[in-house]
């Protein structure tokens, strides 16, 4: 794998979840893999969960990872080609980026969308860069149009928790006060029509994703009907795509609560966090015991661990 960006670059669904299921049970026992072997994260924006857990993943195959905060410990760096360097930034990522895969055997990088310039972003102008000019295998830690780790995990708790061999998985929008990026909810529902699940998206007119993520998915206008019969609800915010990256709805009725839990299979409440409580979802529904968030948010280790595993076996 010389690159983590789609659902197609895992190959086989069934062999990465089996993959997936025995780095969880014995995550040491590749320790040998990473001897000697750097892995270098680079985030130019905030984590929480990304950035830990793909320490720990790099920490548990033996990978030594280093971190750099661009824009924070580095110097500012210019992402945008053929541009006069007046302004602030004293680095360009075309220099940046060779010295960067110098150093190290694997690179991760988290780049969001700008959400100002839709063809910027679904170009996945950053990531592309770093794919182009590092010379070392890169994976998507939710690039502007993916976050595919995140994907990966939440499939894999969908796989662990479901009780029905083709539960019904209903990805909900809801509000949120700010403009968020499309990347989870794109990678999702990617994820979603690759496996084996009944999938359902759940949305306010003018929310429509990209058709490319979209695939053969149910929409559903109507968040109720969409909630019926549920096993999963997966609840997320993101901003539209015309206009690009702008808020248009933040009704509060589509904030998942008991009254779109009672419709549903008695569901297990899914979301990639960090979450905006009694906006997204109610305290009593987050706190609930079929909430899922903190085991979701635990294999994200699992994920990022059997991507790094691959890209170092292919070495
Ligand atoms: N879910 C997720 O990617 O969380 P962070 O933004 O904290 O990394």
């Amino acid at each position: 794998m010389k690159s983590f960006f789609h659902v197609q670059d895992i190959g086989d669904l069934s062999k990465a979840l089996e993959e997936a299921k025995q780095v969880k049970a014995t995550p040491y026992a590749w320790q040998h893999l990473g001897k000697n072997k750097t892995i270098i994260l680079v985030f130019f924006n905030s984590s929480l969960r990304t950035r830990l857990s793909s320490q720990k993943a790099a920490l548990n195959l033996g990978l030594d990872p280093i971190v750099l905060n661009v824009n924070g410990d580095s110097w500012k760096l210019e992402t945008r080609m053929g541009v006069v360097m007046d302004g602030d930034k004293s680095e360009h990522l075309r220099e940046a980026i060779p010295v960067i895969g110098s150093y190290c055997d694997l690179i991760g990088v988290r780049s969001f969308a700008g959400l100002t310039d839709k063809e910027f972003d679904y170009n996945e102008t950053i990531l592309k860069q770093f794919i182009d000019y590092s010379g070392k295998p890169v994976i998507s830690l939710e690039s502007a149009t993916v976050h595919p780790c995140q994907a990966f995990a939440d499939l894999f708790t969908i796989e662990e928790y479901k009780t029905v061999k083709r539960p019904k998985v209903v990805m909900t929008w809801a509000p949120h006060p700010r403009a968020l990026p499309q990347a989870v909810p794109n990678s999702f529902a990617e994820w979603m029509n690759a496996a084996d699940v009944d999938f359902v998206i759940a949305q306010p007119e003018g929310y429509e994703l990209d058709p490319q993520f979209v695939g053969n998915a149910r929409v559903e206008y109507d968040q109720m009907k969409a909630m019926e019969g549920a096993d999963f609800v997966y609840a997320k915010n993101w901003s539209a795509m015309n206009p690009y990256g702008q808020v248009i709805n933040k009704d509060m009725s589509w904030t998942v609560g008991a009254r779109q839990m009672a419709v549903t299979n008695n569901a297990y409440f899914l979301h990639c966090l960090p979450v905006r409580r009694n906006m997204i979802v109610t305290d009593e529904v987050i706190d609930s015991p079929r909430s899922l968030v903190i085991p979701e948010a635990a294999n994200r280790v699992v994920s990022a661990q059997v991507v790094m595993k691959r890209m170092l076996e292919e070495m």
